[in-house]
């Protein structure tokens, strides 16, 4: 049985059994990066963030203590004060012009603004025993999954787990593809970022923010493959699921005559290879960890929720002041696509 179809007969996501998956509403959508571009205002493309209303152009990681400096965030755990964000999905008309493709919270979260949501897992998402033994992200930890320059299948190979599915209904999950559907979606295209399970256990970061963190050697992280010597930190594996609500572009009328798809990322891809995320680690003391240790099948005892409505109040001012609404002729930050 597919994981969805338990998931909707038993009630898996009530908080009787679980993992840990919770929903955060958008924090802000902005032309911003404290990862790659850091104090560059704006940054290359835009991007939607979730997360704890301490993020910022630049969050330097020795400095920037994200759950000092933030105040809120839009996570419904309360000692999550992370930052999560991916570029935007935009529709590229016929002639030409790009319109921002709005999110949709997913069923069970419905009055959630948009955003994501998140998983920490110690063994794959089926597994309910979620038994492996993980270590929780140290405070200052950062990584990027993915690369915006990448334009090829065979070059999208080497992140295993960033996939689009065109999803039919509310619990469509498969199949999972590399690039965008190339049919409309009537629910709607969900976009999975998977980030890597193994850390070297001693950078919080590295130059391309990837390096310090790799694949299982052998295997998966589904199939409890081991981590490679070089990386033989086991780290919860995050899942981001974001909803792009696309019903309002499913005029196949509207579509290129010549068979392609209208969708592309913000920073400018069409093919879909160059999907990414980013994570900067946030939680609270050893909360994240505390929480691992139960091994719970998400009742997340040891966690503090609040309401939807008091996560969707939580967001951070304009840095950048520009429109990413509207019909655009480029793409934010001069980009055709
Ligand atoms: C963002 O950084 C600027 C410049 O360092 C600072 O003035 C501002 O208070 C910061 N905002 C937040 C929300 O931390
Ligand atoms: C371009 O196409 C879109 C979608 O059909 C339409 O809403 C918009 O008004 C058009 N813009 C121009 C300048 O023709």
């Amino acid at each position: 049985m597919k994981w969805s179809s338990v998931a909707v007969a038993s009630g898996l996501f009530t908080s009787s059994n679980a993992l840990l998956r919770f929903g955060c509403s958008q924090l802000t959508v902005q032309r911003l990066d404290p990862l790659v571009n850091p104090g560059l205002i704006p940054s290359t493309h835009l991007h939607q963030i979730i997360g704890g209303n301490s993020f910022n152009a630049s969050m330097d990681i020795k400095t920037h203590d994200l759950p000092t400096v933030s105040t809120c965030t839009t996570c419904q755990f309360t000692e999550d004060f992370s930052n999560y964000w991916t570029a935007v999905l935009y529709f590229k008309a016929k002639n030409g012009t790009y319109k921002r493709v709005p999110q949709r919270a997913q069923q069970g979260m419905e009055g959630t603004n948009g955003g994501m949501v998140v998983y920490y897992m110690s063994d794959a998402l089926f597994d309910t025993a979620q038994k492996s033994s993980v270590t929780a992200f140290k405070p200052g930890f950062r990584m990027l999954v993915g690369d915006v320059t990448y334009t090829t299948r065979d070059q999208a190979r080497d992140f295993r787990q960033l996939t689009y599915t065109c999803m039919q209904n509310e619990g469509t999950r498969s199949p999972e593809y590399v690039d965008f559907p190339k049919t409309t979606c009537p629910s709607g295209i969900m976009i999975n970022h998977r980030f890597p399970t193994c850390w070297d256990g001693v950078n919080l970061d590295s130059p391309n923010h990837r390096d310090h963190v790799a694949y299982p050697e052998s295997g998966t992280f589904e199939s409890g493959g081991p981590c490679p010597s070089t990386h033989p930190v086991k780290i919860p594996q995050i899942l981001l699921e974001t909803v792009w609500d696309t019903k309002q572009f499913n005029n196949k009328a509207d579509w290129p005559a010549d068979g392609s798809q209208p969708f592309v990322w913000s920073s400018g891809d069409g093919t879909g290879f160059a999907n990414h995320a980013d994570y900067v680690f946030g939680w609270k003391g050893d909360s994240l960890q505390k929480h691992l240790d139960s091994h719970s099948y998400v009742t997340a005892s040891t966690l503090k929720t609040q309401t939807i409505a008091q996560q969707n109040k939580c967001t951070v001012k304009d840095m950048v002041g520009e429109n990413f609404d509207g019909w655009l002729t480029k793409l934010p930050g001069d980009i055709m696509a």
